[in-house]
């Protein structure tokens, strides 16, 4: 079986559905790009059917095959981008899945089209059930079941309530999945439904819109509603739109304004999403630190709905997280604990909920994901609910699952972050850790109000620095364009030096697919230190040499691995040339207070490896393989 995980995109309206709908998909690539396809309503016949194409690999094919065999003008249609977890992805297994209850379908036309992320449990016996009945199936997805049984469901009732007859189909599947449906007899309607995996419904002037993201439609409205668990909406031509439970009860979505625009999801004069959100960092930062202070100077998070007695009583923080933020966790444990003196455990959000942890209703779990969709950070926190621990969310995506189901959100505001590598959302993820760390330390009283405003200056000064560092990239470019025949790098520091090295080591084996291994550089004895071999690559991160305990240690360990052939790329702060004569690269980044030294020392690791994965011709947007929002689990 697929396991889509996927962009989806919807339109109805008076404009060309094709056009919006290739524009959207182009927008949510990011999500998926094993295939795409799209469905239209053809009203141009005496019967009304559906027209589409669909295509393996990325949009373009899909846009070519739409130049060979163009689809007819129409104002509703809808559009998938598929990611799968194992099995080939085929022209036939890309979605729109297609059926008509008269049996007069093909794959790429007949009465409904369906789309869909997540998986749909029960389709098995569904399709068993739908095959006794004669039933044909084109595909091997468990999709094609919910077109089959929405056809027959819609012309079984008769009444032209395509609304009506998703809700009777949702009630008979078990899973997770997002849907979205059109069908010829109802030209002026599309329709979604919601379990577990993003919808959100665009609402425009005489047109709506439903997609996995907002940057699907941010180029026609900025006014959206988010859409609750087990809710099915109907968009409808004139804009209005239908939002009910899965048992038909009408309710009320949260609207909500989108504060990016679209020039802010287009790449704007570079090369790639990834440079482009590289080169944001100084602004995403100062973005998330915007409006934190109140006017008596005192750390305000508007959007942490647990009060201070609340905070006040919590004993155990646990940061959950994948990737890329599972990182920015583990630097923020070294701050929080810092500041707030509460022990942080960072556990991955994959490992969490096996291993029985201890949760009390005094333990703050906290929850750092871009997307709020990764479904392992999302699965941890409900485990942790139902332990009565309190959640806080750190995300960058507004109405998405994850602070939707915690108790408290802080939104990064990083914008769109589009590059399925994560950059600005590791920056302003860590910016956002360092505000509940010393929003705790306030709340609790363990730090005085003008040791708090010290740190939100050195904060509000980091941005500068950013740029700085990005203003000293070209040799950083260089040196990796130089790198190309490297089959391994190592990356090594101490202190929040060491999850950068994690990160630096992450973000070269997911974009230039070189085995890259981070390791705290006190570790490498115990080790690692036997896979230095002559001119291997191992970048090191050194810390301030005013923490001289710890800076020495890296000069130390810096020489042990020079000693033994490695070819030494040294990341330093301005002004420390003690490692000057150990290092054949030297870096010098901005100087920061050590806890704040990975908003800026993490810069040429981000630049270092999108431009190793350029030089080798990889696809830095969207490296093999991967996705952007990773909705299984
Ligand atoms: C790596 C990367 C991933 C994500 C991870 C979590 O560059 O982007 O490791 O950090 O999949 O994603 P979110 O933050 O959306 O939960």
């Amino acid at each position: 079986m697929l396991w889509p995980m996927c962009g989806i995109v919807g339109y109805v309206g008076s404009q060309q559905a094709l056009g919006i709908v290739i524009e959207g998909l182009r927008r949510m690539e990011y999500r998926g790009y094993d295939s795409a396809g799209i469905a239209v309503v053809d009203r141009s016949g005496a019967d009304a059917r559906l027209a589409g194409a669909k295509k393996a690999g990325k949009l373009a094919n899909l846009e070519k095959e739409l130049d060979v065999r163009p689809l007819p003008a129409s104002t509703t249609g809808l559009g998938h981008t598929r990611w799968a977890t194992h099995g080939g992805p085929t022209d036939g297994n890309a979605h729109p899945h297609f059926s008509d209850s008269a049996g007069v379908y093909t794959d790429l036309t007949g009465k409904v089209a369906v789309i869909h992320n997540g998986i749909i449990e029960n389709f098995a016996r569904l399709k068993a059930e739908l095959a006794a009945e004669n039933v044909t199936f084109l595909s091997e997805t468990d999709t094609e079941v919910v077109a089959h049984l929405l056809a027959r469901d819609f012309d079984e009732a008769g009444d032209g309530d395509l609304g009506a007859a998703m809700r009777r189909v949702v009630n008979r599947l078990q899973g997770a999945f997002t849907l979205v449906a059109v069908h010829a007899d109802a030209p002026d309607v599309v329709v979604g439904a919601r379990r577990n995996s993003p919808l959100v419904i665009g609402v425009g002037q005489g047109e709506a819109f439903l997609a996995s993201d907002v940057s699907a439609f941010i180029a026609h409205t900025r006014e959206a509603i988010e859409m609750g668990q087990d809710q099915v909406a109907e968009i409808f031509r004139d804009g209005s739109v239908r939002i009910t439970t899965f048992d038909g009860e009408v309710v009320e979505g949260k609207r909500f304004h989108v504060s990016w625009d679209a020039s802010a999801a287009e790449k704007g004069g570079y090369d790639w999403f990834m440079q482009k959100e590289i080169a944001e960092q100084p602004q995403a930062v100062a973005d998330t630190l915007l409006g934190r202070v109140n006017g008596q100077g005192r750390l305000k998070l508007d959007e942490m709905r647990l009060s201070e007695d609340e905070l006040r009583a919590i004993t155990k923080i646990i940061v959950v997280a994948c990737g890329t933020a599972y990182h920015a966790g583990l630097i923020a444990k070294y701050a929080i604990e810092h500041w707030t003196r509460v022990p942080v455990e960072v556990e991955l959000a994959s490992e969490f909920r096996y291993r029985d942890p201890i949760l009390t209703k005094d333990t703050l779990v906290i929850a750092i994901s871009q997307s709020g969709e990764t479904m392992d950070t999302l699965m941890a926190i409900r485990h942790a609910r139902e332990q009565h621990s309190r959640v806080l969310a750190i995300c960058n995506t507004n109405g998405s699952t994850i602070p939707r189901e915690s108790d408290a959100v802080v939104y990064t505001h990083g914008g769109p972050e589009i590059g399925v590598a994560s950059t600005k959302a590791f920056l302003t993820q860590l910016t956002a850790c360092y505000l509940v760390g010393l929003y705790l330390a306030q709340v609790r009283g363990v730090k005085f109000n003008d040791e708090v405003a010290e740190v939100l200056t050195q904060l509000s000064d980091s941005p500068a620095a950013i740029a700085e560092t990005l203003n000293r990239m070209e040799p950083v470019r260089k040196l990796a364009r130089s790198m190309v025949g490297a089959r391994t790098v190592l990356f090594l520091g101490r202190h929040v030096g060491y999850p950068m090295a994690l990160e630096g080591a992450l973000k070269l084996k997911e974009l230039a697919y070189i085995h890259a291994e981070g390791f705290a550089a006190g570790e490498l004895k115990h080790g690692p230190i036997a896979l230095i071999e002559q001119d291997l690559p191992v970048v090191v991160v050194v810390p301030s040499p005013k923490r001289p305990l710890l800076h020495d240690k890296i000069v130390s360990n810096i020489q042990e691995i020079r000693a033994r052939g490695a070819k030494t790329i040294v990341i330093a702060e301005d002004g420390d040339d003690v490692v000057a004569p150990y290092a054949d690269f030297l870096f010098h980044v901005p100087e920061l207070p050590i806890l704040l030294q990975p908003l800026v020392a993490t810069v040429p690791l981000q630049v270092f490896a999108a431009e190793l994965a350029d030089a080798l011709g990889y696809d830095v947007d969207q490296p093999r393989n991967l996705a952007k929002s990773v909705t299984v689990e």
